[in-house]
């Protein structure tokens, strides 16, 4: 399947292998270079992948939407401050544009919401942090609350404000923006997950990854998860970091049957420690011993669209 930016669709792809183009959204980063990672042509909203230029400026804020800007190589100066790699801005709808200018050409993730209005986040203020100085957070994984005891390890730095925690629901009135660090060895759930409130996308910034029905993840790797669609479970045998996008409050719905523990071991003990992590597809599990894959096709684990 070829990367497309519907919302609609399930996504796993590289982003590399979207073609660059120059961009005309979102409007202050108008010329620059990117790929389209998605789009909602509902609500406008848009996720790209950007290419700043070294001798780039412009004023970046006003009335059109919030931008937010992860920067992910080179350095921009934004406001008078500098920010490399790890670097993120908010310029939240409504408020003074913000003077940006780029010295070491930048490449990073930005989302443009025409859709936000004024006061939905960052209290209106722009909001300009090097994620490195945000303290992780540990997060309670969903699953946690129905099994006591099970397996923890996420951590999390919270990039879009406020990023309320109710229950079981994560986020915002209009999603939530987080980094979020899965440590090694961490199992989400044996069962696939569903989020029937909202959909997510993911982005891989280091790390390796498995699910079952996409493929392993590494730095680079794009998934997109709509409305109740199955997905998972989500392993990591060497521990990952994740730009992690919802469009509404993540709410977490989790399926029967649970996954083979063949095929959890077959990814935690079937991989090198000493192989660097990459993408790779692998709609039917893991290509290493026949067993595992067809416990996999047994237990139905491809993805499927109905919660
Ligand atoms: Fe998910």
């Amino acid at each position: 399947m070829s990367p497309s930016p519907d919302r609609q669709v399930a996504q796993f792809f590289r982003i590399d292998d979207v073609p660059p183009a120059i961009l005309s959204e979102p409007a202050p980063l108008r010329g620059c270079s990117g790929r389209l990672l998605s789009h909602n042509p509902d609500t406008g909203q848009r996720t790209a992948s950007v290419e700043i230029p070294a001798g780039w400026s412009g004023p970046v804020g006003g009335d059109g939407g919030t931008l937010e800007l992860v920067i992910l190589e080179g350095s921009l100066t934004i406001d008078g401050r500098q920010l490399g790699a790890g670097g993120f801005m908010a310029v939240p709808t409504g408020c003074a544009p913000l003077a940006v200018s780029c010295h070491r050409p930048a490449r990073g993730v930005a989302i443009w919401s025409p859709h936000f209005a004024p006061g939905d986040y960052y209290d209106s203020r722009p909001r300009i942090v090097r994620a490195v100085e945000l303290p992780w957070e540990p997060t309670v994984f969903p699953a946690e609350l129905q099994a006591p005891g099970r397996l923890h390890g996420v951590w999390s730095k919270s990039l879009r404000l406020p990023d309320p925690v109710r229950g079981d629901v994560h986020g915002g009135p209009k999603g939530l923006l987080r980094i979020v660090n899965l440590v090694s060895g961490f199992v989400g759930d044996h069962r696939q997950e569903s989020h029937p409130g909202c959909w997510e996308e993911i982005i891989w910034l280091s790390g390796d990854f498995f699910m079952p029905g996409t493929g392993r993840q590494a730095a680079g790797s794009y998934v997109g998860n709509p409305s109740h669609h199955r997905h998972g479970p989500l392993l990591t045998q060497q521990g990952c970091i994740l730009l992690v996008h919802t469009d509404a409050p993540a709410d977490f719905c989790f399926h029967d049957p649970p996954i083979p523990a063949s095929l959890i071991s077959a990814y935690m003990e079937g991989v090198s420690w000493l192989e660097a992590p990459r993408h790779m597809r692998l709609p039917h599990g893991p290509p290493w011993g026949s067993s595992p894959s067809e416990a996999a096709r047994t237990a139905g684990l491809a993805p499927s669209r109905a919660c």
